[in-house]
């Protein structure tokens, strides 16, 4: 395990109880309905699949990708979407799929976009919540783990495109100044 992943947030077997959870908080809501879950990219895909497969009601699925224009690990405010959904969401009930939710501000772009097109109903599911982090009002309808400031990566979330893989969720601690000074 690389050194800047030390501290361990959240273990493999307490994310899939909670992800079991969370589905069927899902399945009993829609009971009864087909859900389109819509993931978006690239951080949800690992927490989707958990996810879908853990659902007992039928779903369909679909990918959205938007970028913030900025450096860093900030959202600028300035959203686009990059790649857009392939399917019609009219008098569809959506659900987006989202890894963490932090400004606020890709998922109210992203919802917004979608109510424009007539979905019976959209709700949103976070895995992390970044609350005391908002720019924006918004609220996710089902949030696995509320968490305090610090990047994450894990389970789908990177940094610089490295550790997506990992099963658990890591808080990134970067080297000590010392450190990088001394590897420089
Ligand atoms: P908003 O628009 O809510 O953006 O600020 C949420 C997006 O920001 C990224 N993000 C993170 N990615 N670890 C990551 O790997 C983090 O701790 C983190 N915090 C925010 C992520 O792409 C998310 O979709
Ligand atoms: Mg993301």
């Amino acid at each position: 395990m690389a050194d800047v992943l030390k501290k361990v947030l959240l273990e493999p077997s307490e994310i899939s109880g909670r992800v079991s959870e969370m589905a069927g908080a899902i399945s009993r809501d829609y009971a009864g309905r087909e859900i389109l879950v819509i993931g978006v990219l690239k951080g949800a895909f690992v927490f989707m699949a958990d996810l879908i497969r853990a659902l007992s009601i039928p779903c369909q699925t679909d990918f959205i990708r938007a970028a913030s224009y900025g450096a860093g690990t900030e959202s600028s405010g300035k959203i686009a979407i990059t790649k857009d959904i392939e399917m019609d969401v009219a008098g569809r009930d959506v659900l987006v799929v989202e890894d963490i939710l932090d400004s606020g501000l890709t998922l109210r772009y992203i919802v917004d976009a979608l109510k424009l097109r007539n979905p019976r109903s959209v709700k949103v599911c976070a895995f992390l919540d970044k609350r005391k982090r908002r720019k924006v009002h918004f609220e996710a309808d089902y949030v696995g783990y509320t968490m305090e400031d610090g990047f994450v990566v894990g389970y789908g979330l990177d940094f610089n495109e490295q550790y997506r893989f990992l099963p658990g969720v890591y808080v990134l601690d970067p080297a000590p100044e010392g450190e990088k000074e001394a590897n420089e």
